[in-house]
């Protein structure tokens, strides 16, 4: 900031900031400057990754630096703009991050190592001219200039960087494969398709810093001999796509994209395509479908995309978070990269962080950090101080971890070992209240319904794991559905086409691994210990506590509660829905779930 420069706020106009109410407190701050007739830059940046904290507004000076204010409401907005940009005194109470300010938030992004979300919350993402003052397109020039593309390809392979999207295939070694594949012509796309539930790593860099996509992107193009590339991207993603298409025009006027990049014979153009929102689309070879035209169903390989993939062209498809590595890679060294994470597994990792933790949002961690340091250290423990129970990596496809395996390291192979997967990045955090076969059930019955038909053992085989896992919370379940469960989880996964089906048993097989007990007494007790399945729940009225005051009666959608005031009520079970509604109003704590 200039000597005369006027201050700056930058509101955090990410889908989750939005959705807190970005817009909204923007249009107060629009009004509040002109009102009290102050001279100060309004701005937007993505998603700094404190999504627990959203809605995020930065207010800049020269004095105070970048402040960052917390669950900011346009209400707030006028006490803002009064202390902090007219008399200079930052709102304290409000201040989530800033130097000199140490708050419970510091914590949430020191432990971090921002590489993939180098930019995020930090710049506009409309604005091209920010991204190239944060070094953009600097590493597309290097490589244009003065790198050959078997070199760069021997960069990232040096660099050690694995793909991001869930496998984590050696990246250079697939440009490697792409570029020495005969073909007239290549491709790269870009899978931005994120269907997993919990995740949404790929669409708050897409959202955030949509440019440093785009220069990885351009930069695979070169190494590996394409001049075309693709975006598939969900529909349900449009600020994504709207801000990509704003990258795309911008990186077009610059000379970034199209014909002789940065005045070189290197020619590139990038096409956005739109998938209807089907998890099996983010399948490579059910990808190449959907952008053919064909309906998206995955095929057998070999042969691999990388010598035959769309239209039957060599193909190199990548993640975007294994794109948003590349620029910082080229600009700072494999070695740099190489010397972050474990000996298998380099670099850092964006986790989505959600569930029953008190600091949901996204983290950029090194390799080989412990699940234990990101939910505790990070994360913040445990909402409402609750007690942690299990935490599902990878979505779908992962699997579900208990609470003695909180200290191992997260790298590719001992994720792997556990049962579970890196996947793409997904985390939720469970507390006790969580039922563990609920949550089975739950990824099951995504998975299920997202499997494409094509193959029998996924198509069937997960719908008869669905019925047992049914039976299982219905208090129906007997012993024989236990065995019969590990059976055909362990054939669906052996035996079905596509990474779907291969890896859809992975959180049925790891929570009956890890809490065996929990699904024992769903059948032998018909209990659920975590008072989820309401078919094995029963409430009831503790005598010694009710004080027959009718708070519960009230409550009740069903006339369940019978009895008289001032008199001991009790529950009729034949007419109760278990809602749990009496439970959470009763004053005395004297309803209980058995
Ligand atoms: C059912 C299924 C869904 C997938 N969804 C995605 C996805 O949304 N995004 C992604 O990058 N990879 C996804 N993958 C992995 C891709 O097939 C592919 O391995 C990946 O895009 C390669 O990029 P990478 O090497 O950068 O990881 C999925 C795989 C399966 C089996």
């Amino acid at each position: 900031m200039g000597e005369n420069a006027a201050p700056k706020i930058v509101v955090g106009l990410g889908s989750c900031g939005i959705a807190a109410g970005a817009r909204e407190v923007l249009a107060a701050f629009e009004r509040e400057l002109k009102r009290q007739g102050v001279r100060a830059k309004l701005g937007r940046t993505g998603c700094l990754g404190l999504c627990y904290r959203e809605v995020l507004a930065d207010v800049i000076t020269k004095s105070q630096g970048r402040i960052s204010y917390g669950n900011v409401t346009p209400e707030m907005v006028p006490r803002i703009v009064e202390q902090h940009i007219i008399n200079d005194k930052p709102v304290e109470e409000w201040i989530v991050l800033g130097d000199g300010y140490t708050t419970p938030d510091t914590d949430f992004l020191t432990r971090q190592y921002r590489i993939v979300l180098r930019n995020c919350g930090r710049i506009d993402p409309e604005a091209i001219e920010e991204y190239i003052a944060r070094d953009g397109y600097q590493a597309l020039q290097k490589v244009l200039t003065e790198i050959s593309p078997e070199n760069v390809i021997l960069i990232i392979k040096e660099s050690g960087l694995r793909g991001r999207g869930g496998a984590g295939f050696p990246t250079g070694l697939k440009w490697e494969f792409t570029r020495k594949a005969k073909g007239d012509k290549k491709y790269i796309i870009c899978n931005a398709d994120e269907g997993d539930p919990g995740a949404f790593m790929d669409r708050s860099v897409l959202e955030g810093d949509p440019h440093s996509v785009l220069e990885g992107i351009l930069i695979a193009g070169y190494a590996v001999g394409a001049q075309e590339g693709f975006i598939y991207i969900r529909a349900e993603y449009p600020l994504a796509v709207k801000r990509l298409k704003i990258a795309l025009e911008q990186a077009k006027s610059h000379g970034f994209l199209g014909n002789n990049i940065l005045g070189t014979p290197f020619n590139f153009n990038i096409k956005i395509k739109e998938g209807a929102g089907a998890f099996v689309c983010g399948e490579e070879t059910a990808l190449i479908a959907s952008i053919e035209g064909r309906r998206g169903m995955p095929r057998l390989r070999p042969p691999f995309p990388a010598t035959s993939g769309l239209w039957g062209k060599p193909t190199c498809i990548n993640n975007v978070e294994t794109f948003a590595n590349i620029a910082w890679i080229i600009s700072n060294g494999a070695g740099k990269y190489s010397a972050i994470g474990t000996e298998k597994s380099k670099g850092t990792k964006v986790f989505a962080l959600t569930g029953k933790i008190k600091r949901s949002g996204l983290v950029e961690v090194p390799m080989g950090i412990t699940l234990r340091e990101i939910i505790f250290d990070i994360g913040g423990g445990i909402k409402d101080d609750g007690k942690f129970k299990a935490v599902q990596l990878g979505g779908p496809s992962g699997g579900c971890l208990s609470a003695d395996l909180l200290d191992i390291p997260i790298d590719y192979e001992t994720i792997t070992r556990t049962g579970a997967i890196m996947g793409s990045g997904g985390m939720v955090v469970a507390d006790e209240r969580t039922c563990v076969v609920d949550l089975a059930k739950f990824f099951l019955s995504f998975t299920q319904n997202e499997s494409c038909g094509e193959c029998v053992p996924c198509r069937l085989g997960t719908k008869r794991m669905l019925e047992i896992l049914i039976r299982l919370t219905q208090g129906k379940g007997e012993e024989e559905d236990l065995y019969l469960l590990r059976n055909l989880a362990r054939d669906v996964k052996v035996a079905s086409l596509c990474g779907l089906g291969q890896t859809a048993p992975n959180p049925v097989l790891t929570t009956l691994e890890y809490f065996k007990e929990e699904y024992e007494a769903h059948v032998r007790e018909r209990r659920c210990y975590a008072g989820v399945c309401t078919d094995l729940t029963v409430f009831v009225i503790k005598d010694n506590l009710c004080k027959g005051c009718g708070i519960c009666v009230k409550h009740c959608p069903v006339e369940a509660i019978v009895g008289k005031r001032k008199e001991i009520y009790h529950i009729d079970e034949s007419k109760c829905i278990k809602c749990g509604l009496c439970m959470e109003h009763c004053p005395f704590d004297a309803i209980y779930r058995a």
